[in-house]
């Protein structure tokens, strides 16, 4: 049996670089309670592992006065900068490990809104990154679309200036075809590609790799984003593709008739979890 293991599969450079600033706090600051706003990265198991070397989450919405004072660790996803402003007022210190393709975004929404043009985000509004987003919109000029039927829906005032912005982790193809939907509409639409390049290729060769094989394995936290997008990728070339979190939530039956297998995983499975269903599926 082949299988394929995608060269993109697993921490992206924001993911890592949030994970060793945990790890560095919890080094250096070995006096002080270590927080993460939230949950650092969507899976369970790199979670219990830093609780278990005393880290403790600082639940999202939660008042942080409520907690003695440490150091608080912004996930890469980012927060609203009220959040920010909260966390830092209640004397707590922030190591703000938003990713830097996620800062940006806040950026821009920040000036445009300020300069009076309306945001309107490709992306689920109900995802911490989006949310996150929307706190650095200057006003409420802003609206979010995830599906062409919402897409084709859209309206706004013909005098409005739009930036069109997208979250980080949307799926390429989708943005292509909802930018191409919104600017038939004859808006004045600056619609700028924000999706990462580290989710751009993964989305690539995840949909290149599901289109030579018979089953392909998509592994990833249940409520990571990125992962589920690359399972609607995979799934569109490949109908015997699989979500899964770990080496146990599949058995090996599935493999029987198969000779070819595709492994591709999101941003925040460590690689140990990739080895270990690599190894699985070569028994
Ligand atoms: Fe950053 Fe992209 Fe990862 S936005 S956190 S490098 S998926």
């Amino acid at each position: 049996m082949k299988i394929t293991v995608a060269k993109s599969a697993g921490f992206c450079f924001g993911v890592q670089r949030a994970v060793d600033l945990v790890t560095n706090a919890i080094e250096t600051y070995q006096d002080k309670t270590i927080y993460t706003y939230g949950p650092i990265i969507h899976n369970e198991t790199v979670v219990e592992d830093l609780k278990k070397k005393g880290v403790v989450i600082m639940e999202e919405g939660d008042d942080p006065s409520k907690y003695k004072k440490g150091i608080v660790i912004i996930r890469s996803h980012g927060v609203a900068k009220k959040v920010l402003e909260t966390i830092r007022d209640s004397g707590h210190e922030i190591i703000d490990a938003t990713c830097p393709f996620v800062s940006k975004i806040h950026r821009l929404a920040d000036e445009h809104s300020g300069n009076g043009e309306r945001i309107l985000l490709l992306g689920d509004k109900d995802h911490p990154e989006i949310r996150g987003i929307i706190g650095w919109i200057n006003g409420n000029r802003y609206d979010v679309i995830k599906t062409r039927e919402e897409a084709e829906k859209y309206t706004a005032d013909s005098t409005d200036k739009i930036l069109l912005l997208s979250q980080t982790t949307f799926n390429l193809h989708k943005f292509e075809e909802l930018v191409e939907i919104l600017t038939q509409k004859g808006y004045d639409i600056n619609a700028l590609n924000t999706i990462c390049n580290a989710t751009e290729e993964r989305q690539k060769e995840a949909a290149r790799i599901a289109g030579e094989v018979d089953v392909m394995f998509v592994i990833g936290g249940r409520n990571s984003s990125n992962s589920q997008k690359l399972y609607e990728i995979c799934k569109q070339s490949c109908s015997g593709t699989y979500f899964i979190q770990t080496k146990d939530d599949f058995d090996l039956s599935v493999l029987q008739p198969v000779h070819n297998v595709g492994i591709t995983a999101g941003a925040s499975t460590p690689v140990n979890i990739i080895e270990e269903v690599t190894k699985k599926c070569q028994r």
